[in-house]
């Protein structure tokens, strides 16, 4: 359910919220995105979701509609009217309508802005307490995946590999190393140490990867920003999946098989749809979801 939407400067009900058929965003996937959590009706790490939105509409030439403080201000309002706590707020800006399709840019330009707040829960406690299945795929996709553009076709088809599996994520292998999930960040955990892929063209610099390589460093985890190969994600001791929706999750097993040295068993009868083999979160996911929790408690929840 939505609350009211924000379509080109106007709050309309979601059901009278149109487009036009010949919207670019529609006919090209030629626009950008964000999805900002809102805790307690405060957005979290609003400014650097507004930067990445910059980065995104930069790297499509699409001028910003909006200045800085215009972007606050309707977020802001919208995390306050909707009438959930919690939320997600999605921001879309495309390049707008066209009068003939051609691929080739308008010459004016009218972007389509649109804004809407989602109610957010945090993911099942069984997925955290028993952990999730994923699926490894080669990733398909652009060579632009730092741009949050709403062309996700390829994310789509990713992530669908998972669920047809009854797991909930893919994870991605460009040219023999990990890049990312097809909706969220990946991190491997070896010998105590956590490791995280190196951000660039290949993967969304994600604002949850940024938060859990912040907690890591403040409570002394050891960690590793690098090139983490294929080999080692599947010889990993734990992995984890994290986005702004879906928190950090331990995932348990890769393709069917237990990820880490199956410390612990997980008995048949309590395995999540996917897990083939046993397989737990292991000790660092417990550290980690422990520390998110707390900062969720005190600082995403706390007015900015
Ligand atoms: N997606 N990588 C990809 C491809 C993503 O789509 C996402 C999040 C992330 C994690 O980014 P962040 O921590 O900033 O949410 C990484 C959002 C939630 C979505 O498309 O709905």
């Amino acid at each position: 359910m939505t609350a009211r939407v924000f379509l080109n400067g106007q709050w309309l009900p979601a059901e009278q919220a149109r487009v036009s058929v010949m919207d670019r965003g529609f006919l090209f996937g030629d626009g950008v995105y964000e999805v900002i959590p809102v805790y307690s009706r405060q957005p979290f790490r609003l400014e650097q979701h507004l930067v990445r939105l910059q980065h995104s509409l930069d790297g499509i030439q699409l001028a910003n509609p909006h200045r800085l403080q215009e972007w606050v201000a309707y977020v802001t309002q919208l995390a306050g009217e909707a009438e959930w706590e919690d939320q997600s707020i999605y921001i879309q800006v495309t390049r707008g309508p066209m009068a003939v399709r051609n691929h080739a840019f308008p010459r004016e330009i009218r972007p389509t802005v649109v804004m809407l707040a989602e109610q957010m829960s945090p993911p099942p406690a069984s997925q955290r307490e028993q952990g999730i299945g994923a699926v490894s795929a080669a990733d398909i996709r652009w060579l632009r995946c730092d741009l949050k553009t709403t062309s996700l076709l390829a994310n789509c088809l990713l992530r669908q590999l998972a669920v047809s599996a009854g797991c909930v994520e893919t994870v991605l292998f460009r040219d023999g190393f990990l890049t990312e999930g097809s909706a969220s960040s990946i991190f491997v955990v070896k010998h105590g140490v956590l490791l995280a892929p190196i951000k660039n063209h290949l993967m969304l610099p994600g604002i949850t990867y940024d938060v859990v390589l912040e907690l890591a460093a403040q409570h002394g985890l050891p960690h590793e920003v690098r090139d983490i190969t294929e080999a080692e994600t599947r010889d990993a001791d734990e992995l984890w999946m994290c986005s702004s929706t879906k928190e950090v999750l331990p995932i348990v097993t890769l393709d069917g098989r237990a990820v880490g040295s199956g410390v612990g068993a997980c008995p048949p009868a309590k395995r999540n749809p996917g897990q083939t083999e046993s397989g737990t979160p292991g000790p660092g996911f417990a550290k980690m979801h422990a520390w998110y929790q707390e900062f969720k408690a005190t600082v995403m929840r706390a007015p900015s």
